[in-house]
């Protein structure tokens, strides 16, 4: 239980650091970096994906900005958000964090949200993907994606393929609804029918019986959104019940075909048409060298969406460092917003307005690709260019 006390106490405290936030430039001790991430329970892919972006960036570019060392202080939250909350708490009072980075999950992010405000912290989302979390605070600067962004292209793809009808299955908390939403307006609006709307619960989901709703109803197509780390375990279970041979077609977004388990989840995956804003096979230069970089440093570990994002977070967090010589607060803030640069993933924006990431989303299908050691990748054949996020509220 949190007492009065304490709270009067916890808000000296952010309010002491949004102070020493101003300040931090003058002096000369390391500027740090909490990063936050689930090194620990089901999404410990996407913990294990960003810190290794975070450290290959760091072996990139140096850990010196402005004369000053950069030092990274990661914490693992198992993405259980009282543990989030308490940990920000932590980094900003204690650690005097110039930054706080990470968020594996949504709750997670929302719970550090009225942190980041009180102590006037940037906080930059690098996984977690619910629309309105840029909304939560006017700290939080989100490298990521929303699921509105992804979810509209493969509602289109859908509609334009012959898919006249569709059964929808999400994981039942914030990606998921928004997931659920766009997919049903957009392939309705396009002429479809929402046959049936499934959901799995968030923690150790069993996806029997949704599958058996799903052989009942029939649909031309099952729409999938499941967070990163649950796609191998959904795709097994898919093809344990015959409907990889049902003619019930499977689209998704590319959370579902993550590079981080692609490669292990064998041919029932193979056909299987996505949208997402990252594939490891995306085939521009900058993104070979990124691919190469992170396989070399990682014991040939393939990085996926969460990594990129990582990886980009960093880039956006060392450019506004530089432009304020280790400032924080409002003056870091403002160098974060309105970022242009090339991701491994292409041309993306950080919004000045939204603090969200506007960036290419592209269509792909899973194949077997001979130029690439004859693995599983998601191959692009369509892009939509620069795409906001479609579900803010403003
Ligand atoms: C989220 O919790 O916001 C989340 C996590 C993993 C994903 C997408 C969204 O792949």
């Amino acid at each position: 239980m949190t007492t009065k006390r304490q709270l009067f106490k916890l808000t000296l405290g952010l309010a002491a650091a949004a102070c020493a936030a101003a300040a931090s430039a003058a002096d000369a001790g390391p500027i740090k970096i909490g990063l936050i991430l689930p090194m620990t329970g089901q999404s410990a892919s996407t913990g294990s994906q960003i810190d290794a972006a975070v450290k290959l960036w760091m072996a990139q570019n140096g850990d010196k900005i402005a004369g000053r060392k950069v030092e990274v202080i990661l914490k693992d939250d198992g993405a259980v958000p009282d543990a989030t909350k308490r940990i920000a708490q932590e980094l900003v009072v204690n650690d005097k964090v110039t930054v706080l980075a990470g968020f594996g999950i949504t709750p997670t992010a929302l719970a550090a949200a009225p942190i980041a405000t009180q102590s006037k912290t940037p906080l930059v989302v690098m996984a977690a993907a619910t629309s309105s979390i840029t909304e939560a605070s006017p700290f939080i600067v989100r490298t990521s994606f929303t699921l509105p962004q992804v979810t509209i292209a493969i509602a289109d793809w859908a509609a334009k393929n012959k898919i006249k009808s569709a059964v929808t299955l999400v994981s039942d908390y914030g990606p998921g609804f928004d997931a659920e939403k766009f997919f049903d307006s957009q392939f309705r609006l396009n002429g479809g029918k929402i046959v049936e709307k499934l959901r799995t619960p968030l923690r150790s989901p069993d996806f029997a019986p949704v599958l058996q709703k799903v052989i009942d109803a029939k649909p031309d197509a099952l729409f999938v959104f499941l967070p990163s780390g649950q796609g191998a375990t959904f795709m097994k279970q898919f093809a344990e019940r015959g409907l990889d041979k049902s003619g019930i077609r499977l689209i998704a977004t590319g959370d579902v075909t993550d590079d981080d388990q692609l490669g292990g989840m064998g041919d029932v995956a193979l056909g299987v048409v996505n949208s997402h804003h990252y594939s490891a096979a995306h085939p521009s230069p900058a993104n070979k060298k990124f691919v190469a970089a992170f396989e070399a440093a990682n014991k040939g570990m393939r990085p996926n969406f969460m990594a990129v994002a990582g990886y980009d977070g960093m880039r956006v967090i060392y450019k506004a460092l530089e432009a304020t010589k280790g400032e924080g607060g409002q003056a870091l803030l403002d160098a974060m917003k309105g970022q242009v640069f090339e991701s491994p993933r292409g041309p993306v924006l950080i919004d000045a307005q939204t603090r969200d990431i506007v960036q290419d989303v592209y269509i792909r299908k899973v194949e077997r690709v001979p130029s690439m050691g004859n693995q599983l990748y998601n191959v692009e054949f369509d892009v939509i260019k620069n795409v906001k996020d479609p579900g803010k509220s403003k």
